[in-house]
């Protein structure tokens, strides 16, 4: 079966088939990626096109593997070196680029709803790599398919989010992928980083972050958003760490089980101490070698439908 949309905008709404079906299909790649010549010849001669309007490591470099293990011709657009820079409208841009006849886009922007306006002037498949707080679905979709590697199914599956929800794309994304597969969620953190009636999405909310620990099987950590001013929500990242931050100590004392996923980058010694962060308790490594696998998936998915 293919998937039911021909772009990928975002886990809300999304139907569970579609995510058992780009899981599925990730584990297909994650083989491939363990071969000598990672490789396969799947997207030959679709061109994609990555339109990166706000800093990214782990995205950016993972799509663009993602699509040359895929044989894709991929061309990175980056905000810096464009002639964004002498006025050209984004509609302009996004049209100058379409001319040039290419299949896909994949764009991170700083705004949300980005990737759905693009999907009114473009007839390319859209992916979104994160817009503004909105959704980040490929963030999502790798962190569930590194749960689903070490707990086989989201069947009750307890997974609380800690930090920074309020502006965090990859918590919304997170809980609707998540709870449409079964999972009950979570979030944990000061009620200034928690939006008001968050528990309409069907999620709990909890501000002790030794009971998120004692509770769940999975904490998703998320960063604290400095340049989005998540600052100004916190007396200081010393007293955040304090209170909310994720120390070996407090996992020996709470739940030595628990695994600890993070989206990344991460501030150390903020959500996490670097010996969680490098400890035994994280696999966010994993995480980042899921993605390329992940985004394989989604690439072929939509390139082939
Ligand atoms: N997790 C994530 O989106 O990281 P980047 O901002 O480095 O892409």
């Amino acid at each position: 079966m293919p998937l039911s949309n021909r772009h990928l905008l975002g886990l809300y709404g999304i139907p569970r088939e579609d995510i058992q079906l780009i899981l599925d299909t990730s584990s297909t790649f994650r083989e491939v990626l363990e071969r000598p010549i990672k490789k396969v010849p799947t997207l030959t001669g679709k061109t994609i096109v990555n339109l990166f309007f706000e800093n990214s490591t782990r995205t950016r470099i993972s799509f663009e593997l993602a699509q040359k293990r895929l044989s894709a011709d991929t061309v990175n657009f980056s905000t810096s070196m464009s002639s964004t820079k002498k006025g050209e409208t984004f509609k302009d841009t996004v049209k100058n680029i379409e001319a040039m006849k290419i299949d896909m886009i994949v764009v991170r922007h700083q705004s949300a709803g980005v990737p759905h306006f693009l999907t009114k002037i473009s007839n390319a498949n859209i992916i979104n790599a994160g817009d503004g707080r909105h959704e980040h679905p490929t963030q999502a979709l790798l962190d569930m398919y590194s749960i689903r590697e070490k707990f086989k199914s989201f069947e009750g599956l307890r997974l609380c989010i800690v930090g920074d929800i309020a502006h965090s794309r990859v918590a919304l994304s997170n809980i609707h992928g998540l709870i449409t597969m079964g999972a009950k969620v979570s979030v944990c953190g000061p009620p200034t980083m928690i939006p008001r009636g968050i528990e309409s999405l069907g999620v709990k909310v909890l501000h002790s972050i030794d009971k998120a620990i004692q509770e769940n099987d999975v904490l998703n950590v998320l960063r604290i958003q400095l340049e989005r001013k998540a600052g100004t929500n916190i007396p200081s990242v010393r007293e955040y760490h304090n209170y909310f931050g994720i120390t070996a100590e407090r996992i020996e004392k709470n739940n030595p089980n628990i695994v600890i996923l993070h989206p990344g980058p991460i501030n150390r010694g903020v959500e996490l101490s670097s010996e969680v962060a490098d400890g035994p308790y994280q696999i966010i490594l994993n995480q980042v070698t899921n993605g390329v696998a992940v985004r394989m998936a989604v690439l072929y998915l939509l390139g082939t439908l």
